[in-house]
């Protein structure tokens, strides 16, 4: 049974659907990263799910049992906020004590469980500093001590990271990670960074407008994902925007409208009289001489000129023009060959099966 489901959940301020008829599960231990734009709902669901919020519509369930009518502090849930909000006035030690002493946890037994949760966030011998003795890093931790500390049934993790510099970012992104499955919290991480909802989470959904617009796994979603929206949403793309002809083996023929012609995976659903969104990741564009053969043959090669050559340390960033004068974004992975040059002419390649056909407007 999933820990936490929620079905058909939508909330309204006045007229404002700010969410908008949602369901999803997180299952035992598992991470879910909610990811979308900024205003798309991502904090009124977490609000919905702690009981600071109560839907207009739709349930949230706890291990089957309706949270209908439940206070905040009538569920179990470990909750860390968007600014992570620290009593200042209280040492680390009351900070990550507060949630025992006001859920009639048996007090004798408050010590040890503060002292294992500071070990778990290696803050030991922090016990008696306030927060503002604290780096930001630090004080994250303090949070995420605070928040697990209860035994919650459900994690809620509001924009964990977004205080802390990029550095810091990564290094605890991987920490937290190692945290969470060490308690095998049930968790729900809201980022607006694709990245890092990406390598936290064992699912992820993609949330626009109040609604879903896609979920499933970091991978799944990456390389297959339904809509323009969320194909932009996770990681770098280049697009080309035309028409499909008659098909056969699943692959069909897309025609751009710079006359550029390509063969493409068939979509789902109907494909006559609709405009298609064809969309090439930077990675999986190969870069050949003129006249060299591409390994990635029986593929889409055309000509184009590089303009530019941005060594990013593991990585080489270039920006191809090709016939119609769209600039396409290609990576390469930098192992030390010779540095294409601004102005080369260059042919590049793809695979039809590392294009995603979207219908255009999605
Ligand atoms: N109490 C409220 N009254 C009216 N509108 C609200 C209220 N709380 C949130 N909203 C609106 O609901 C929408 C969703 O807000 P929410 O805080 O869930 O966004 P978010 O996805 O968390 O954004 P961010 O990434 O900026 O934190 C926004 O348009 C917001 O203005
Ligand atoms: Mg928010």
């Amino acid at each position: 049974m999933s820990v936490l489901q929620l079905s058909n959940v939508t909330k309204l301020y006045g007229s404002f659907v700010a969410v908008n008829n949602i369901s999803f599960n997180v299952e035992k231990g598992k991470i879910l990263s909610l990811l979308g734009p900024s205003g798309c709902g991502k904090t009124t669901t977490l609000r919905l799910i702690s009981g600071f919020e109560v839907p207009n519509d739709g349930a949230v369930m706890f291990s089957g049992v309706d949270m209908k009518g439940r206070r905040p502090y009538e569920r179990n849930v470990g909750l860390l906020f968007q600014d992570y909000a620290l009593f200042p006035h209280m040492t680390v030690r009351e900070n990550v004590a507060y949630g025992l002493k006001h859920r009639n946890f048996d007090k004798a037994k408050i010590p040890a469980r503060v002292s294992e949760m500071l070990s778990l966030v290696k803050l030991k011998g922090f016990e008696d500093r306030r927060p503002g003795q604290l780096s930001g890093g630090q004080q994250q931790r303090v949070a995420l001590a605070r928040a697990l500390a209860i035994y919650p049934e459900v994690v809620l993790l509001d924009e964990p990271l977004s205080a802390l510099d990029a550095k810091l970012r990564q290094e605890l992104r991987f920490e937290l990670k190692e945290i969470l499955s060490a308690v095998d919290a049930t968790t729900i991480v809201v980022t607006h960074d694709q990245e890092e909802a990406m390598s936290l989470g064992d699912s992820v959904i993609v949330m626009s407008g109040g609604k879903i617009m896609q979920q499933g796994a970091p991978t799944d979603i990456y390389t297959n994902p339904k809509t323009r929206f969320v194909a932009e949403f996770i990681g770098r793309s280049n697009w080309f925007t035309g028409r499909l002809l008659p098909s056969s083996n699943g692959l069909a023929e897309f025609q751009s409208g710079s006359g550029l012609r390509m063969v493409v995976p068939v979509p789902d659903g109907s494909v006559n009289g609709t405009t298609f969104d064809v969309c090439v990741r930077p990675e999986r564009i190969q870069i050949n001489g003129i006249g060299q053969p591409s390994s990635l043959a029986p593929g889409n090669e055309m000509r184009g000129t590089i303009r530019d050559v941005a060594h990013l340390g593991a990585d080489l960033h270039l920006v191809i023009e090709i016939p119609g004068g769209q600039l396409l974004t290609v990576t390469e992975k930098y192992v030390g060959q010779a540095l294409e040059q601004s102005g080369q002419e260059v042919s590049v390649a793809f695979r039809p099966s590392d294009c995603i056909v979207v219908p255009s407007g999605s």
